[in-house]
């Protein structure tokens, strides 16, 4: 036991015993938030700014900061390299990217040099000391890393978020394009995953594209609400400093500084509603990743898996397993499940900063990157999708999928829905006695159910009067699935 305070901590100054050393391992966040490095340097050098300009800072000592926190990344890898070799400080460049921080690879590195460093603050103090000496202890005025790391991850949310949009988007342009390369070719649309109604192949892909678009509104709707500043928010109650927190604001691209200290330190709204739009974008992947795995399995036929997307089995020979859109449906679950910690995290919180909200960061980089890494694939993979046309055409046009129309001829000639209805399921029972579709039977034969049946019948009841008669905003009838693929275009931006 000690009657010393440690120095290297940022709290130590109250304290006289040493930190059990299980607990003080077991407390850091810095093995999670180290991939904060570039939001948090950039949100120190917003705050040095500020606080030169309420005169805390010199100019010159201002510019001295300022360059010792851009050496801050290179010195980290420097130090990394020393206890490496080449090949690893090549790697580490390769992997950092300045938007956000050092990708996990090279991470355990660098928290591997850095035992005692207790969280990403902490860590970018350390080093800018090493940089800069004693000057470094001065970026501290007027701030807390209560509103440092809600500074942070509304940095880290809002690139994230960014990514999302471009490459959710590639996803659109991608089903879009194969919509288009699809043209008239029909497939059996399904209710109770039993077979309905024949519908445009493009139809049923566009249905994910409007799900996409959702998605990409939500993304944009929750970037608008976030992109406020809380630096100035200080521990709680608001900076003790007289700063001009439009300054920072400005400088990190934010619409303006937070209106309310407490909210600002303790809100994480931003990182719920981040995790809802994924999950639900997670949950529309799934759908997808499902029809496809069920529409590649020799019961329907409907396409065939992409041998670069797909494995072996070491078992059996002959297979070849759907593990793209597998793995699709299981990481899907990380999503949901991000965005369940994150609400049963912040429930019962009393406000404002509590430590339980360091558990609130995982999820965020989890569901961040398992939805950027389903995007880097998905769209090259939807892209190299190829359909079984002549199985799928046969399904569309088997099993009285036509039975509808039939039904609104009838009610077209002044028949009640209702006894349109029956009439027809009375002619499909003939149908099914004597293995025939609607339009192998006579004429006589269906003007014995009715004597609305005439010779037009057979002609309202071909595939395309099929898809036609859904001749709606939305429907499947052709030219408006040509006109709501142009429209798609327009919007997603497709020029082509
Ligand atoms: N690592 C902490 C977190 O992620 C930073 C804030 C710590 N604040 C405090 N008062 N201990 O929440």
């Amino acid at each position: 036991m000690s009657d010393q305070p440690n120095p290297t901590k940022m709290w130590s100054g109250r304290f006289r015993e040493p930190l059990n050393p299980a607990f003080e391992s077991w407390q850091a966040s810095f093995r999670v938030d180290v991939r904060l490095l570039a939001q948090e340097l950039a949100a120190s050098k917003a705050h040095a700014k500020m606080i030169a300009a309420a005169g805390v800072l010199t100019t010159e000592e201002l510019d001295r900061m300022l360059a010792g926190l851009d050496q801050v990344p290179l010195a980290v890898l420097e130090e990394a390299s020393k206890l490496t070799n080449l090949d690893v400080l090549r790697e580490a460049y390769k992997v950092y990217r300045p938007n956000t921080g050092f990708a996990m690879s090279s991470a355990p590195s660098i928290v591997a040099l850095n035992p005692h460093v207790e969280d990403i603050h902490h860590f970018v103090e350390l080093q800018l000391t090493k940089e800069i000496g004693q000057l470094a202890l001065k970026l501290h005025t007027g701030r807390s890393r209560n509103e440092q790391i809600a500074t942070d991850m509304r940095l880290f949310v809002r690139d994230s978020i960014d990514a999302t949009l471009s490459g959710l988007n590639a996803w659109a342009l991608a089903l879009v394009s194969l919509a288009e390369s699809v043209g008239e070719a029909v497939m059996p649309s399904y209710t109770h995953l039993q077979r309905a109604e024949p519908v445009l192949i493009a139809h049923w892909l566009l249905a994910y594209v409007s799900m996409i678009e959702r998605d990409l509104s939500r993304l944009a709707d929750a970037r608008a609400r976030m992109n406020l500043c809380p630096l100035g928010s200080g521990a709680v109650a608001g900076a003790t400093l007289v700063l001009d927190r439009e300054i920072a604001a400005r400088e990190l691209g934010f619409d303006g500084p937070t209106p309310n200290s407490m909210d600002a330190t303790s809100d994480r709204d931003f990182m719920l509603e981040f995790t809802q739009c994924l999950a639900t974008l997670g949950i529309h992947i799934s759908r997808f990743a499902e029809e496809l795995t069920l529409y590649s399995t020799a019961e329907f036929g409907f396409l065939d898996l992409p041998e670069a997307f797909s494995t072996g089995s070491s078992a059996m020979p002959q297979k070849k397993n759907p593990d793209f859109t597998e793995l699709l449906r299981g990481k899907s679950a990380r999503l949901v499940g991000a965005t369940t910690t994150l609400a049963v995290l912040m429930k019962g919180l009393p406000l404002a900063y509590n430590k339980d909200l360091q558990e609130g960061q995982e999820p965020v980089f989890d569901a961040a990157q398992t939805a950027l890494g389903i995007l880097e694939i998905l769209p090259a993979f939807t892209s190299s999708l190829k359909f079984n046309f002549s199985r799928m055409r046969t399904a569309a046009t088997t099993g009285y999928l036509n039975a509808m129309a039939a039904a609104t001829y009838l009610s077209n000639k002044g028949v009640p829905f209702r006894k349109a209805h029956e009439i027809v399921g009375n002619a499909v029972r003939l149908g099914l006695e004597s293995a025939r579709e609607l339009n192998n039977l006579t004429l006589e034969e269906l003007r014995s159910l009715s004597d609305a049946f005439a010779e037009d019948f057979f002609a309202a009841i071909t595939l395309e009067a099929t898809l036609d008669c859904h001749d709606v905003i939305g429907g499947t009838a052709r030219t408006r699935v040509a006109e709501a693929l142009a429209a798609a275009k327009l919007r997603l931006g497709d020029n082509s």
